[in-house]
Protein backbone atom coordinates (compact mmCIF):
# COMPACT_ATOMS: atom_id res chain seq x y z
CA UNK A 1 0.00 0.00 0.00
CA UNK A 2 1.23 3.67 -1.03
CA UNK A 3 1.86 5.82 1.78
CA UNK A 4 1.32 9.84 1.71
CA UNK A 5 4.76 11.68 2.01
CA UNK A 6 2.83 14.29 4.14
CA UNK A 7 4.77 16.21 6.25
CA UNK A 8 7.47 15.21 5.05
CA UNK A 9 10.48 17.38 3.08
CA UNK A 10 13.35 16.05 0.74
CA UNK A 11 16.21 17.52 2.18
CA UNK A 12 19.01 16.42 -0.32
CA UNK A 13 19.36 14.47 -3.44
CA UNK A 14 21.20 11.13 -3.39
CA UNK A 15 24.66 11.81 -4.58
CA UNK A 16 23.78 15.67 -2.64
CA UNK A 17 24.42 13.82 1.11
CA UNK A 18 28.12 14.24 1.33
CA UNK A 19 30.93 13.62 3.75
CA UNK A 20 29.91 17.45 5.72
CA UNK A 21 26.37 16.09 6.61
CA UNK A 22 28.26 13.27 8.90
CA UNK A 23 25.90 13.00 12.22
CA UNK A 24 23.09 14.80 10.42
CA UNK A 25 19.55 14.03 10.11
CA UNK A 26 18.30 13.78 6.25
CA UNK A 27 15.41 12.59 4.44
CA UNK A 28 16.12 11.35 0.75
CA UNK A 29 13.44 10.45 -1.51
CA UNK A 30 13.61 7.98 -4.47
CA UNK A 31 13.74 4.70 -5.95
CA UNK A 32 15.14 1.00 -4.71
CA UNK A 33 18.30 -0.01 -7.26
CA UNK A 34 18.80 -3.18 -4.91
CA UNK A 35 17.82 -4.67 -1.67
CA UNK A 36 20.26 -6.59 0.54
CA UNK A 37 19.03 -8.65 3.89
CA UNK A 38 22.41 -9.43 6.23
CA UNK A 39 20.37 -10.93 9.25
CA UNK A 40 20.15 -7.89 11.40
CA UNK A 41 20.39 -5.67 8.77
CA UNK A 42 18.93 -4.60 5.40
CA UNK A 43 20.89 -2.62 3.04
CA UNK A 44 18.78 -0.40 0.34
CA UNK A 45 20.49 1.21 -2.39
CA UNK A 46 19.04 3.97 -3.21
CA UNK A 47 18.58 5.85 -6.40
CA UNK A 48 17.42 9.29 -7.35
CA UNK A 49 18.65 11.37 -10.86
CA UNK A 50 21.91 11.95 -8.79
CA UNK A 51 23.20 8.67 -8.36
CA UNK A 52 22.85 6.09 -5.29
CA UNK A 53 23.18 6.31 -1.99
CA UNK A 54 23.71 3.44 0.74
CA UNK A 55 20.73 3.29 3.68
CA UNK A 56 20.94 0.62 6.19
CA UNK A 57 17.85 -0.59 8.73
CA UNK A 58 18.71 -1.65 11.44
CA UNK A 59 15.88 -2.94 13.81
CA UNK A 60 17.64 -1.43 17.29
CA UNK A 61 17.55 2.22 15.49
CA UNK A 62 14.34 2.18 12.98
CA UNK A 63 12.04 -0.16 15.32
CA UNK A 64 10.33 -3.28 14.22
CA UNK A 65 7.41 -1.62 12.18
CA UNK A 66 10.17 0.21 9.51
CA UNK A 67 12.37 -2.60 9.58
CA UNK A 68 9.53 -5.03 8.20
CA UNK A 69 8.09 -2.67 6.12
CA UNK A 70 12.27 -2.39 4.71
CA UNK A 71 11.96 -6.17 4.19
CA UNK A 72 8.92 -5.89 1.63
CA UNK A 73 11.13 -3.43 -0.38
CA UNK A 74 11.54 -4.35 -4.09
CA UNK A 75 13.46 -2.74 -7.58
CA UNK A 76 11.71 0.34 -8.12
CA UNK A 77 10.02 0.80 -5.23
CA UNK A 78 9.35 4.85 -3.92
CA UNK A 79 10.59 5.69 -1.09
CA UNK A 80 10.99 8.15 1.64
CA UNK A 81 13.79 7.47 4.70
CA UNK A 82 15.21 9.80 7.14
CA UNK A 83 17.83 9.17 9.04
CA UNK A 84 21.38 10.38 10.02
CA UNK A 85 24.19 10.64 8.13
CA UNK A 86 27.45 8.20 9.07
CA UNK A 87 30.41 6.97 8.11
CA UNK A 88 30.20 3.57 5.69
CA UNK A 89 30.30 0.75 8.66
CA UNK A 90 31.34 -1.64 5.65
CA UNK A 91 33.99 -1.38 3.09
CA UNK A 92 34.01 2.05 1.35
CA UNK A 93 32.83 1.93 -2.13
CA UNK A 94 35.01 3.56 -4.44
CA UNK A 95 32.91 3.92 -7.77
CA UNK A 96 30.26 5.65 -5.81
CA UNK A 97 30.18 9.25 -5.00
CA UNK A 98 28.78 8.60 -1.68
CA UNK A 99 31.21 5.12 -1.58
CA UNK A 100 31.92 6.50 2.07
CA UNK A 101 28.96 6.97 3.19
CA UNK A 102 25.57 5.76 4.49
CA UNK A 103 22.28 6.88 6.09
CA UNK A 104 20.84 4.85 9.30
CA UNK A 105 17.71 4.35 8.69
CA UNK A 106 15.11 5.93 11.07
CA UNK A 107 11.78 6.06 9.41
CA UNK A 108 10.72 4.90 6.39
CA UNK A 109 7.78 5.52 4.17
CA UNK A 110 6.95 3.36 0.66
CA UNK A 111 5.19 6.12 -1.42
CA UNK A 112 5.11 3.68 -4.48
CA UNK A 113 5.46 0.14 -5.00
CA UNK A 114 6.77 -1.73 -7.88
CA UNK A 115 5.95 -4.49 -10.49
CA UNK A 116 8.97 -6.12 -11.98
CA UNK A 117 10.65 -4.14 -14.83
CA UNK A 118 10.70 -5.66 -18.20
CA UNK A 119 14.37 -4.76 -17.85
CA UNK A 120 17.01 -4.14 -14.91
CA UNK A 121 17.57 -0.21 -14.54
CA UNK A 122 21.34 0.25 -15.00
CA UNK A 123 23.57 0.93 -17.86
CA UNK A 124 25.28 -1.68 -20.05
CA UNK A 125 21.81 -4.28 -20.46
CA UNK A 126 21.54 -5.98 -23.25
CA UNK A 127 17.98 -5.74 -23.78
CA UNK A 128 16.46 -5.42 -27.38
CA UNK A 129 15.81 -1.64 -28.66
CA UNK A 130 11.98 -2.33 -29.29
CA UNK A 131 11.38 -3.74 -25.57
CA UNK A 132 13.39 -0.07 -24.37
CA UNK A 133 11.60 2.32 -26.34
CA UNK A 134 8.63 0.47 -25.75
CA UNK A 135 9.57 0.99 -22.32
CA UNK A 136 10.71 4.28 -22.76
CA UNK A 137 9.95 5.87 -18.99
CA UNK A 138 11.72 2.96 -17.64
CA UNK A 139 14.77 3.69 -19.88
CA UNK A 140 15.11 7.24 -19.26
CA UNK A 141 16.04 6.46 -15.52
CA UNK A 142 19.15 4.66 -16.91
CA UNK A 143 21.82 6.84 -15.35
CA UNK A 144 23.51 6.90 -18.90
CA UNK A 145 20.14 8.47 -20.58
CA UNK A 146 19.97 10.69 -17.51
CA UNK A 147 23.16 12.04 -18.01
CA UNK A 148 23.05 12.52 -21.63
CA UNK A 149 19.72 14.61 -20.95
CA UNK A 150 21.18 16.28 -18.68
CA UNK A 151 24.08 17.61 -20.73
CA UNK A 152 21.60 18.26 -23.45
CA UNK A 153 19.66 20.56 -20.90
CA UNK A 154 22.77 22.27 -20.28
CA UNK A 155 24.17 22.65 -24.16
CA UNK A 156 20.28 24.24 -24.09
CA UNK A 157 20.76 26.67 -21.21
CA UNK A 158 24.55 27.64 -22.23
CA UNK A 159 23.81 28.11 -25.76
CA UNK A 160 20.75 30.56 -24.96
CA UNK A 161 22.71 32.48 -22.65
CA UNK A 162 25.92 32.78 -25.21
CA UNK A 163 23.29 34.34 -27.60
CA UNK A 164 21.72 36.57 -25.65
CA UNK A 165 24.84 38.31 -24.53
CA UNK A 166 25.59 38.08 -28.45
CA UNK A 167 22.52 40.46 -28.79
CA UNK A 168 20.82 37.24 -30.52
CA UNK A 169 16.47 37.45 -29.71
CA UNK A 170 14.92 34.08 -28.76
CA UNK A 171 11.74 34.29 -31.12
CA UNK A 172 9.19 31.72 -31.52
CA UNK A 173 8.14 30.81 -35.02
CA UNK A 174 5.02 28.74 -35.86
CA UNK A 175 4.55 24.95 -36.12
CA UNK A 176 1.79 24.76 -38.85
CA UNK A 177 2.72 26.63 -41.54
CA UNK A 178 2.57 25.73 -45.43
CA UNK A 179 4.12 23.03 -47.50
CA UNK A 180 6.20 24.30 -50.24
CA UNK A 181 8.91 22.20 -52.68
CA UNK A 182 12.56 21.67 -52.31
CA UNK A 183 13.56 20.05 -49.19
CA UNK A 184 12.42 16.65 -47.73
CA UNK A 185 8.81 15.23 -47.98
CA UNK A 186 6.47 17.02 -45.51
CA UNK A 187 4.69 16.19 -42.48
CA UNK A 188 1.28 17.54 -43.36
CA UNK A 189 -1.96 18.18 -41.24
CA UNK A 190 -5.54 18.81 -42.41
CA UNK A 191 -7.46 21.93 -41.70
CA UNK A 192 -10.72 21.30 -40.48
CA UNK A 193 -11.83 24.89 -40.82
CA UNK A 194 -10.50 24.76 -44.82
CA UNK A 195 -11.71 21.03 -45.45
CA UNK A 196 -9.66 19.62 -48.76
CA UNK A 197 -6.41 21.95 -47.51
CA UNK A 198 -3.51 21.27 -45.24
CA UNK A 199 -0.74 22.84 -43.12
CA UNK A 200 2.49 21.64 -43.18
CA UNK A 201 5.07 21.15 -40.20
CA UNK A 202 7.90 23.50 -40.28
CA UNK A 203 11.13 21.20 -41.92
CA UNK A 204 12.84 24.45 -40.47
CA UNK A 205 12.36 27.86 -39.58
CA UNK A 206 14.03 28.83 -42.66
CA UNK A 207 11.43 31.44 -44.37
CA UNK A 208 10.43 32.72 -41.18
CA UNK A 209 13.50 33.68 -40.02
CA UNK A 210 14.46 35.01 -43.37
CA UNK A 211 10.89 37.53 -42.91
CA UNK A 212 12.65 38.06 -38.97
CA UNK A 213 15.36 39.89 -40.58
CA UNK A 214 13.35 42.05 -43.68
CA UNK A 215 11.71 43.05 -39.93
CA UNK A 216 14.49 44.45 -38.84
CA UNK A 217 15.27 41.89 -35.74
CA UNK A 218 18.78 41.97 -36.51
CA UNK A 219 19.84 38.53 -34.77
CA UNK A 220 17.54 35.72 -34.04
CA UNK A 221 17.86 32.24 -32.17
CA UNK A 222 15.65 29.96 -31.58
CA UNK A 223 15.54 25.96 -30.36
CA UNK A 224 13.43 24.83 -32.86
CA UNK A 225 11.19 21.21 -33.70
CA UNK A 226 11.71 20.52 -36.78
CA UNK A 227 9.77 17.64 -38.79
CA UNK A 228 11.29 16.31 -42.04
CA UNK A 229 9.34 12.55 -43.35
CA UNK A 230 12.80 11.02 -44.89
CA UNK A 231 14.29 7.69 -44.78
CA UNK A 232 15.32 7.12 -40.64
CA UNK A 233 19.24 6.58 -40.26
CA UNK A 234 21.27 6.77 -36.96
CA UNK A 235 21.80 10.43 -36.98
CA UNK A 236 18.10 11.23 -37.94
CA UNK A 237 15.31 11.24 -36.55
CA UNK A 238 11.52 12.18 -38.19
CA UNK A 239 10.82 14.82 -35.54
CA UNK A 240 14.28 16.53 -34.64
CA UNK A 241 15.75 19.87 -32.61
CA UNK A 242 17.36 22.39 -34.60
CA UNK A 243 19.68 25.48 -32.69
CA UNK A 244 18.48 28.29 -35.93
CA UNK A 245 20.06 31.69 -36.16
CA UNK A 246 19.76 34.35 -38.43
CA UNK A 247 21.80 37.24 -38.09
CA UNK A 248 21.90 40.95 -40.54
CA UNK A 249 24.52 42.97 -42.13
CA UNK A 250 27.12 40.23 -41.74
CA UNK A 251 29.48 38.19 -44.05
CA UNK A 252 30.73 34.43 -44.13
CA UNK A 253 33.22 35.07 -41.17
CA UNK A 254 31.23 37.35 -38.82
CA UNK A 255 28.52 34.03 -38.66
CA UNK A 256 31.94 31.66 -38.15
CA UNK A 257 33.42 33.65 -35.77
CA UNK A 258 30.18 33.66 -33.17
CA UNK A 259 29.81 29.98 -33.86
CA UNK A 260 33.28 29.08 -33.27
CA UNK A 261 32.75 30.94 -30.25
CA UNK A 262 29.62 29.42 -29.37
CA UNK A 263 31.39 25.88 -29.83
CA UNK A 264 34.56 26.83 -27.27
CA UNK A 265 32.20 27.90 -25.03
CA UNK A 266 29.97 24.99 -25.13
CA UNK A 267 33.06 22.46 -24.90
CA UNK A 268 34.84 24.45 -21.93
CA UNK A 269 32.16 24.50 -20.07
CA UNK A 270 30.32 20.97 -20.50
CA UNK A 271 33.58 18.71 -21.19
CA UNK A 272 36.51 21.39 -19.96
CA UNK A 273 38.02 21.14 -23.45
CA UNK A 274 40.04 23.91 -25.14
CA UNK A 275 39.07 24.17 -28.60
CA UNK A 276 41.81 25.77 -30.71
CA UNK A 277 39.73 28.63 -33.18
CA UNK A 278 39.19 29.83 -35.54
CA UNK A 279 38.73 26.05 -36.91
CA UNK A 280 39.70 25.37 -40.38
CA UNK A 281 37.81 25.90 -43.54
CA UNK A 282 37.46 23.59 -46.75
CA UNK A 283 36.27 24.12 -49.69
CA UNK A 284 33.70 20.96 -51.04
CA UNK A 285 35.75 20.28 -53.98
CA UNK A 286 38.63 19.39 -51.71
CA UNK A 287 36.94 17.62 -49.07
CA UNK A 288 35.33 15.37 -51.89
CA UNK A 289 38.38 14.93 -53.42
CA UNK A 290 40.54 14.14 -50.35
CA UNK A 291 38.34 12.67 -48.08
CA UNK A 292 35.28 11.16 -50.63
CA UNK A 293 33.09 13.09 -48.05
CA UNK A 294 31.52 16.42 -47.85
CA UNK A 295 31.64 15.70 -44.12
CA UNK A 296 35.23 14.32 -43.84
CA UNK A 297 36.39 13.12 -40.58
CA UNK A 298 39.60 14.50 -40.31
CA UNK A 299 40.71 13.15 -37.48
CA UNK A 300 43.03 10.87 -39.18
CA UNK A 301 44.38 10.35 -42.87
CA UNK A 302 44.32 7.41 -45.29
CA UNK A 303 43.22 10.12 -47.79
CA UNK A 304 41.89 9.88 -51.16
CA UNK A 305 44.38 10.00 -54.78
CA UNK A 306 43.06 10.84 -57.74
CA UNK A 307 45.50 7.69 -60.04
CA UNK A 308 43.51 8.34 -63.07
CA UNK A 309 46.19 10.07 -65.21
CA UNK A 310 48.77 7.06 -63.86
CA UNK A 311 45.89 4.78 -65.54
CA UNK A 312 44.64 6.24 -68.71
CA UNK A 313 46.53 3.99 -70.60
CA UNK A 314 46.98 0.64 -68.58
CA UNK A 315 45.65 -2.68 -69.90
CA UNK A 316 43.18 -3.14 -67.25
CA UNK A 317 39.74 -2.94 -68.93
CA UNK A 318 38.01 -1.72 -65.49
CA UNK A 319 39.78 1.37 -65.41
CA UNK A 320 40.21 2.61 -68.44
CA UNK A 321 36.88 1.63 -69.22
CA UNK A 322 35.65 3.76 -66.39
CA UNK A 323 37.94 6.92 -67.31
CA UNK A 324 36.21 6.64 -70.85
CA UNK A 325 32.80 6.23 -69.55
CA UNK A 326 33.97 10.05 -67.83
CA UNK A 327 34.46 8.70 -64.45
CA UNK A 328 37.81 8.63 -62.43
CA UNK A 329 40.15 5.85 -60.73
CA UNK A 330 41.19 6.70 -57.16
CA UNK A 331 42.19 4.64 -54.19
CA UNK A 332 43.42 4.93 -50.55
CA UNK A 333 46.33 3.25 -48.46
CA UNK A 334 45.45 1.70 -45.52
CA UNK A 335 48.67 1.16 -43.78
CA UNK A 336 49.89 -2.15 -42.29
CA UNK A 337 46.48 -4.10 -43.48
CA UNK A 338 48.53 -5.86 -46.83
CA UNK A 339 47.96 -9.47 -45.11
CA UNK A 340 44.34 -8.81 -44.37
CA UNK A 341 43.45 -12.53 -45.62
CA UNK A 342 41.16 -12.62 -49.09
CA UNK A 343 38.23 -13.50 -47.07
CA UNK A 344 37.98 -10.10 -45.51
CA UNK A 345 39.02 -7.96 -48.84
CA UNK A 346 36.46 -10.19 -50.67
CA UNK A 347 34.17 -8.65 -47.10
CA UNK A 348 35.70 -5.07 -48.38
CA UNK A 349 34.52 -6.02 -51.96
CA UNK A 350 31.10 -6.69 -51.13
CA UNK A 351 30.69 -3.54 -49.06
CA UNK A 352 31.57 -1.68 -51.72
CA UNK A 353 29.36 -3.22 -54.30
CA UNK A 354 26.60 -2.55 -51.65
CA UNK A 355 27.75 1.19 -52.37
CA UNK A 356 26.91 0.19 -56.70
CA UNK A 357 30.75 -0.15 -57.13
CA UNK A 358 31.12 -3.46 -59.54
CA UNK A 359 34.31 -4.13 -57.15
CA UNK A 360 36.97 -3.14 -55.74
CA UNK A 361 40.76 -3.93 -57.04
CA UNK A 362 43.55 -4.04 -54.51
CA UNK A 363 47.65 -4.03 -54.24
CA UNK A 364 48.86 -5.94 -51.08
CA UNK A 365 52.34 -4.14 -50.89
CA UNK A 366 55.11 -6.43 -51.06
CA UNK A 367 52.61 -9.51 -48.91
CA UNK A 368 53.43 -12.10 -52.40
CA UNK A 369 56.59 -14.58 -52.38
CA UNK A 370 59.77 -12.74 -52.39
CA UNK A 371 58.52 -9.81 -51.60
CA UNK A 372 56.40 -9.25 -54.70
CA UNK A 373 53.16 -7.25 -54.43
CA UNK A 374 49.62 -9.33 -54.21
CA UNK A 375 47.28 -7.91 -56.48
CA UNK A 376 43.86 -8.73 -57.99
CA UNK A 377 44.90 -6.76 -61.11
CA UNK A 378 48.87 -7.27 -61.67
CA UNK A 379 48.16 -9.35 -64.91
CA UNK A 380 47.06 -6.49 -66.58
CA UNK A 381 49.43 -4.50 -65.47
CA UNK A 382 53.55 -3.91 -66.62
CA UNK A 383 55.25 -4.00 -63.37
CA UNK A 384 56.15 -0.06 -64.03
CA UNK A 385 52.57 0.97 -64.18
CA UNK A 386 52.10 -1.05 -60.54
CA UNK A 387 55.09 0.39 -59.34
CA UNK A 388 54.07 3.96 -60.01
CA UNK A 389 50.74 3.02 -58.17
CA UNK A 390 51.82 1.56 -54.83
CA UNK A 391 54.59 4.81 -55.62
CA UNK A 392 51.72 7.57 -56.26
CA UNK A 393 49.85 5.70 -52.91
CA UNK A 394 53.20 6.23 -50.73
CA UNK A 395 52.72 2.47 -50.08
CA UNK A 396 55.19 0.63 -47.98
CA UNK A 397 55.50 -3.07 -47.51
CA UNK A 398 52.84 -4.42 -45.70
CA UNK A 399 50.20 -1.80 -46.78
CA UNK A 400 46.90 -2.57 -48.53
CA UNK A 401 45.73 -0.22 -51.25
CA UNK A 402 42.17 0.02 -52.61
CA UNK A 403 40.93 1.22 -55.77
CA UNK A 404 37.35 1.73 -57.29
CA UNK A 405 37.20 2.81 -60.69
CA UNK A 406 33.55 4.27 -61.81
CA UNK A 407 31.36 7.57 -61.65
CA UNK A 408 32.90 9.86 -59.47
CA UNK A 409 30.10 10.17 -57.11
CA UNK A 410 30.22 6.26 -56.64
CA UNK A 411 34.07 6.29 -56.16
CA UNK A 412 34.01 8.98 -53.69
CA UNK A 413 31.18 7.02 -52.00
CA UNK A 414 32.94 3.80 -51.83
CA UNK A 415 36.43 5.60 -50.66
CA UNK A 416 34.77 7.39 -47.91
CA UNK A 417 33.11 4.76 -46.44
CA UNK A 418 36.14 2.65 -46.59
CA UNK A 419 38.23 4.53 -45.07
CA UNK A 420 35.93 5.41 -42.34
CA UNK A 421 35.16 1.68 -42.06
CA UNK A 422 39.11 1.14 -41.84
CA UNK A 423 39.82 3.73 -39.54
CA UNK A 424 37.29 2.28 -37.28
CA UNK A 425 39.12 -1.42 -37.78
CA UNK A 426 42.18 0.30 -36.85
CA UNK A 427 40.39 2.47 -33.29
CA UNK A 428 41.20 5.25 -34.86
CA UNK A 429 37.85 7.42 -34.02
CA UNK A 430 38.43 8.20 -30.57
CA UNK A 431 35.38 10.18 -29.03
CA UNK A 432 37.31 12.32 -26.84
CA UNK A 433 39.34 13.84 -29.82
CA UNK A 434 37.16 16.81 -31.99
CA UNK A 435 37.93 17.69 -35.21
CA UNK A 436 35.90 20.55 -36.41
CA UNK A 437 36.06 21.28 -39.83
CA UNK A 438 33.99 24.41 -41.95
CA UNK A 439 33.22 23.19 -45.41
CA UNK A 440 32.41 26.00 -47.95
CA UNK A 441 32.29 26.34 -51.46
CA UNK A 442 29.35 23.79 -51.93
CA UNK A 443 27.90 23.34 -55.46
CA UNK A 444 24.49 25.67 -55.57
CA UNK A 445 22.78 22.61 -57.83
CA UNK A 446 22.33 19.13 -57.86
CA UNK A 447 21.20 16.82 -60.27
CA UNK A 448 18.24 14.79 -59.02
CA UNK A 449 17.97 11.52 -61.25
CA UNK A 450 14.13 11.21 -60.06
CA UNK A 451 13.04 14.73 -61.42
CA UNK A 452 15.87 14.92 -63.88
CA UNK A 453 16.69 18.45 -63.17
CA UNK A 454 18.75 20.71 -60.91
CA UNK A 455 17.47 20.90 -57.32
CA UNK A 456 18.85 23.11 -54.91
CA UNK A 457 21.35 21.42 -52.50
CA UNK A 458 20.98 23.39 -49.87
CA UNK A 459 17.80 25.29 -50.48
CA UNK A 460 16.71 28.17 -52.83
CA UNK A 461 17.31 30.87 -51.15
CA UNK A 462 21.50 30.32 -51.03
CA UNK A 463 23.09 33.50 -52.64
CA UNK A 464 25.78 31.82 -55.13
CA UNK A 465 28.95 32.72 -55.26
CA UNK A 466 28.89 36.39 -57.17
CA UNK A 467 31.66 35.24 -59.52
CA UNK A 468 29.45 32.42 -60.55
CA UNK A 469 26.35 34.51 -60.70
CA UNK A 470 26.47 34.75 -64.48
CA UNK A 471 26.28 30.87 -64.88
CA UNK A 472 22.86 30.29 -62.99
CA UNK A 473 21.03 29.79 -66.05
CA UNK A 474 23.82 28.24 -68.36
CA UNK A 475 26.05 26.40 -66.28
CA UNK A 476 23.88 25.29 -63.20
CA UNK A 477 26.67 22.62 -62.07
CA UNK A 478 29.43 24.52 -62.11
CA UNK A 479 27.95 27.32 -59.80
CA UNK A 480 29.11 27.49 -55.95
CA UNK A 481 27.06 28.41 -53.76
CA UNK A 482 27.89 30.99 -50.18
CA UNK A 483 26.79 28.02 -47.74
CA UNK A 484 28.99 26.03 -45.57
CA UNK A 485 28.44 23.12 -43.11
CA UNK A 486 30.30 22.68 -39.77
CA UNK A 487 31.36 18.79 -39.55
CA UNK A 488 32.26 17.61 -36.17
CA UNK A 489 34.24 14.14 -36.55
CA UNK A 490 32.57 13.46 -39.84
CA UNK A 491 29.05 14.22 -38.95
CA UNK A 492 27.50 17.85 -40.14
CA UNK A 493 26.61 18.72 -36.85
CA UNK A 494 25.20 22.52 -38.83
CA UNK A 495 24.60 24.17 -41.65
CA UNK A 496 23.85 27.22 -43.14
CA UNK A 497 24.30 30.22 -46.01
CA UNK A 498 24.30 33.71 -46.55
CA UNK A 499 20.69 34.78 -48.59
CA UNK A 500 19.69 36.27 -51.64
CA UNK A 501 18.10 39.43 -50.55
CA UNK A 502 17.77 41.03 -53.70
CA UNK A 503 14.29 40.03 -55.43
CA UNK A 504 15.83 39.87 -59.17
CA UNK A 505 18.40 37.36 -58.40
CA UNK A 506 15.74 35.24 -56.00
CA UNK A 507 13.23 35.03 -59.42
CA UNK A 508 16.17 34.29 -61.09
CA UNK A 509 17.24 31.46 -58.66
CA UNK A 510 13.92 30.08 -58.60
CA UNK A 511 13.70 29.92 -63.07
CA UNK A 512 17.24 28.30 -62.94
CA UNK A 513 15.41 25.41 -60.05
CA UNK A 514 12.90 25.20 -63.49
CA UNK A 515 10.15 27.06 -61.76
CA UNK A 516 7.79 29.54 -63.74
CA UNK A 517 7.27 32.63 -62.92
CA UNK A 518 3.56 31.84 -61.71
CA UNK A 519 4.54 28.73 -59.52
CA UNK A 520 7.29 30.94 -57.99
CA UNK A 521 4.66 33.31 -56.82
CA UNK A 522 1.95 30.40 -56.02
CA UNK A 523 4.47 29.04 -53.45
CA UNK A 524 7.17 31.54 -51.94
CA UNK A 525 4.63 34.68 -53.15
CA UNK A 526 4.67 36.15 -49.44
CA UNK A 527 8.75 35.58 -49.55
CA UNK A 528 8.99 37.82 -53.00
CA UNK A 529 7.04 40.69 -51.80
CA UNK A 530 8.81 41.30 -48.80
CA UNK A 531 11.40 41.40 -50.49
CA UNK A 532 10.48 44.06 -52.30
CA UNK A 533 9.84 46.17 -49.00
CA UNK A 534 14.10 46.41 -48.30
CA UNK A 535 15.95 43.43 -46.91
CA UNK A 536 18.87 43.75 -45.06
CA UNK A 537 22.02 41.74 -46.38
CA UNK A 538 21.70 38.50 -44.11
CA UNK A 539 22.08 35.00 -44.06
CA UNK A 540 22.05 32.35 -40.95
CA UNK A 541 23.09 28.53 -39.77
CA UNK A 542 21.20 25.87 -37.80
CA UNK A 543 22.92 23.04 -35.78
CA UNK A 544 21.22 19.61 -35.11
CA UNK A 545 20.77 19.87 -31.89
CA UNK A 546 20.58 16.30 -31.51
CA UNK A 547 23.81 15.74 -33.26
CA UNK A 548 25.97 17.85 -31.16
CA UNK A 549 24.28 16.40 -27.92
CA UNK A 550 24.92 13.23 -28.82
CA UNK A 551 28.71 13.73 -30.12
CA UNK A 552 28.97 15.49 -26.76
CA UNK A 553 27.66 12.67 -25.09
CA UNK A 554 30.27 10.36 -26.73
CA UNK A 555 26.57 8.61 -27.99
CA UNK A 556 26.63 5.93 -30.80
CA UNK A 557 22.82 7.23 -31.50
CA UNK A 558 20.28 9.82 -31.62
CA UNK A 559 18.04 8.17 -29.67
CA UNK A 560 20.68 8.26 -26.73
CA UNK A 561 20.11 11.77 -26.45
CA UNK A 562 16.49 12.33 -26.94
CA UNK A 563 13.47 11.90 -24.02
CA UNK A 564 10.78 10.28 -26.38
CA UNK A 565 12.61 9.18 -29.94
CA UNK A 566 10.99 7.19 -33.09
CA UNK A 567 11.92 3.79 -33.78
CA UNK A 568 13.48 2.94 -37.29
CA UNK A 569 10.30 3.15 -38.57
CA UNK A 570 9.57 6.31 -37.92
CA UNK A 571 6.80 4.91 -35.25
CA UNK A 572 6.62 5.45 -31.39
CA UNK A 573 6.79 1.86 -30.04
CA UNK A 574 5.23 3.21 -26.66
CA UNK A 575 2.58 5.83 -27.73
CA UNK A 576 1.62 3.31 -30.56
CA UNK A 577 2.08 6.56 -32.67
CA UNK A 578 1.08 6.88 -35.74
CA UNK A 579 -2.83 5.25 -34.81
CA UNK A 580 -6.03 5.34 -36.68
CA UNK A 581 -8.29 7.56 -35.57
CA UNK A 582 -12.35 7.56 -34.99
CA UNK A 583 -14.16 7.71 -38.31
CA UNK A 584 -15.83 11.32 -36.73
CA UNK A 585 -12.37 12.86 -36.87
CA UNK A 586 -12.05 11.94 -40.28
CA UNK A 587 -15.47 12.82 -41.22
CA UNK A 588 -14.76 16.34 -39.42
CA UNK A 589 -11.63 16.96 -41.60
CA UNK A 590 -13.25 15.84 -44.66
CA UNK A 591 -10.81 13.00 -45.01
CA UNK A 592 -11.56 9.53 -46.53
CA UNK A 593 -8.97 7.06 -46.15
CA UNK A 594 -8.08 4.88 -49.46
CA UNK A 595 -5.19 2.78 -49.09
CA UNK A 596 -3.71 0.72 -52.21
CA UNK A 597 -4.07 -2.80 -52.32
CA UNK A 598 -0.95 -4.26 -52.57
P1 LIG B 1 19.82 21.72 -42.78
O1 LIG B 1 18.76 21.07 -43.59
O2 LIG B 1 21.25 21.47 -43.16
O3 LIG B 1 19.65 23.30 -42.83
O4 LIG B 1 19.59 21.34 -41.27
C1 LIG B 1 20.45 21.87 -40.26
C2 LIG B 1 20.98 20.76 -39.39
O5 LIG B 1 19.93 20.00 -38.80
C3 LIG B 1 20.35 18.66 -38.60
N1 LIG B 1 19.35 17.75 -39.20
C4 LIG B 1 18.82 16.67 -38.60
N2 LIG B 1 19.03 16.15 -37.40
C5 LIG B 1 18.33 15.05 -37.06
N3 LIG B 1 17.42 14.46 -37.85
C6 LIG B 1 17.15 14.95 -39.08
N4 LIG B 1 16.24 14.38 -39.84
C7 LIG B 1 17.88 16.11 -39.50
N5 LIG B 1 17.89 16.87 -40.63
C8 LIG B 1 18.77 17.85 -40.42
C9 LIG B 1 21.71 18.52 -39.23
C10 LIG B 1 21.78 19.72 -40.14
O6 LIG B 1 23.10 20.16 -40.32
N6 LIG B 1 17.32 26.11 -42.66
C11 LIG B 1 18.60 25.48 -42.92
C12 LIG B 1 19.71 26.10 -42.09
C13 LIG B 1 20.14 27.45 -42.59
O7 LIG B 1 20.38 27.60 -43.80
O8 LIG B 1 20.28 28.37 -41.75
C14 LIG B 1 18.50 23.99 -42.60
O9 LIG B 1 17.49 23.49 -42.14
O10 LIG B 1 22.69 18.59 -38.22
P1 LIG C 1 37.94 -8.98 -62.77
O1 LIG C 1 38.81 -8.83 -63.96
O2 LIG C 1 36.48 -8.72 -63.00
O3 LIG C 1 38.20 -10.23 -61.97
O4 LIG C 1 38.38 -7.79 -61.78
C1 LIG C 1 39.68 -7.69 -61.27
C2 LIG C 1 39.65 -6.89 -60.00
O5 LIG C 1 39.10 -5.60 -60.27
C3 LIG C 1 38.79 -7.50 -58.90
O6 LIG C 1 39.49 -7.28 -57.68
C4 LIG C 1 37.53 -6.69 -58.93
O7 LIG C 1 36.91 -6.63 -57.67
C5 LIG C 1 38.07 -5.33 -59.35
N1 LIG C 1 37.09 -4.45 -59.98
C6 LIG C 1 36.10 -4.75 -60.86
N2 LIG C 1 35.40 -3.64 -61.17
C7 LIG C 1 35.97 -2.63 -60.48
C8 LIG C 1 35.73 -1.24 -60.37
N3 LIG C 1 34.74 -0.63 -61.04
N4 LIG C 1 36.53 -0.49 -59.57
C9 LIG C 1 37.53 -1.09 -58.88
N5 LIG C 1 37.80 -2.38 -58.95
C10 LIG C 1 37.04 -3.16 -59.74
Amino acid sequence: MAESMKGLKRTHRCTEVSSKNIGETVTVMGWVQKRRNLGAMIFIDLRDRSGLLQLVFDENDCGKENFDKAYTLRSEFVIAVTGIVEKRGGAVNESLKTGELEVRAKTLRILAQSETPPFPIEDGIQTREEVRLKYRYLELRRPEIQRNLIMRSRIANLSRQFMAQEGFIEIETPMLGKSTPEGARDYLVPSRVHPGTFYALPQSPQLFKQLLMVSGYDRYFQIARCFRDEDLRADRQPDFTQMDMELSFIEEEDIMDVNERLMKYLFKEILDVDLTIPFPRMPWREAMDRFGSDKPDVRFGMELKNVSDLVKDCGFAVFTGALAAGGSVRAINVPGEGHMPRKQIDALTDMAKGMGAKGLAYICVGCGENGAHKSSFAKFMKPEEMEALVAALDGKAGDLLLFAADKDTIVFNVLGSLRLEMAKRQGLLKKDEYAFLWVTEFPQFEWSEEEERFVAMHHPFTMPMEEDIDKLETDQGAVRARAYDIVLNGNEIGGGSIRIHQDDLQEKMFRALGFTNEKAHEQFGFLLDAFKYGVPPHGGLAYGLDRLAMLMAGADSLRDVIAFPKAKDASDLMMDAPAEVEEKQLKELSIRIDIPEK
